[in-house]
């Protein structure tokens, strides 16, 4: 895990200087963040979506921000205009059931939850996830995991010997390997409202708490498109959980 890192390490898969910035990821002093915190737009049918060119204009996609939910067949992932694609377009939360509010008002979604990411793990895909803290919380855990091993275990503990601690992980065969404990501060509180965005990237994940930078973590799975479940439990409502591409 390291800090002090610039946009170019950032997104290492934007090497061309004229390219725009990526959007939706937390803003690192020269990046405002996307509108209403969440990236993208939707891309070409059966690819992950990708964003426009362009700055950050709030331009509407195909899909405009109108206030009816999104149609689409229970548990399918709209994509592009033209069919499904592996992933619903970014900033048009599902009402199917997982996929985050219907554009009216948030209704809590069923803890644990599971996300199936049906292309698995790719560089520069963003999952966000908002929700609430439960009020006197131990523990909650994001896994994003291939099949019963666990490729990052994110874990915020509340009271583990009366200390706040974020630990991080892998589990290979049923076994945990060595913890990741250095993130710098821990920014869940008991009964507030989060925004946690883990971005996969070349050879880590990066993980962001309300638009700030928290820590990184190095790929010790490699087969990232094995990594096909995000599975989110503990002691926390959630209320969306959206991945888009960056
Ligand atoms: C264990 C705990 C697991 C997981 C793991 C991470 O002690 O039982 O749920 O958090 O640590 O290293």
């Amino acid at each position: 895990m390291s800090d002090g890192f610039s946009l170019s390490d950032a997104l290492p898969t934007n090497n061309n200087p004229s390219a725009p910035p990526p959007q939706g990821w937390p803003s690192w002093g020269n990046q405002p963040p996307a509108p209403g915190g969440f990236p993208g737009y939707p891309g070409p049918p059966g690819t992950y979506p990708t964003p426009p060119l362009g700055p950050y204009s709030g331009a509407p996609g195909p899909y405009p921000g109108g206030p009816g939910p999104y149609p689409g067949a229970p548990g399918a992932f709209p994509g592009g205009p033209a069919g499904p694609g592996p992933y619903p377009a970014p900033g048009q939360p599902l009402s199917a059931p997982g996929f985050g509010p219907p554009q009216g008002g948030p209704a809590p979604m069923k803890v644990p939850f599971e996300l199936p990411l049906q292309a698995g793990l790719v560089p520069r895909l963003l999952i966000t996830i908002t929700g609430t803290i439960n009020p006197n919380p131990n523990r909650f855990s994001v896994d994003f995991k291939r099949g019963n091993d666990i490729a990052f275990h994110f874990n915020p503990r509340f009271k583990e010997d009366n200390r706040k601690v974020i630990v991080c992980n892998s589990m290979f065969h049923n076994n945990w390997g060595k913890e990741e404990r250095t993130a710098p501060r821990f920014p869940f509180e008991a009964g507030k409202p989060f925004k946690l965005q883990v971005l996969c990237e070349v050879d880590h994940f990066k993980v962001a708490v309300n638009d700030a930078h928290l820590l990184q973590y190095n790929f010790r799975e490699k087969k990232l498109n094995e990594v096909t479940k995000l599975c989110i439990a503990g002691d926390i409502t959630l209320t969306s959980v959206m991945p888009t591409m960056i």
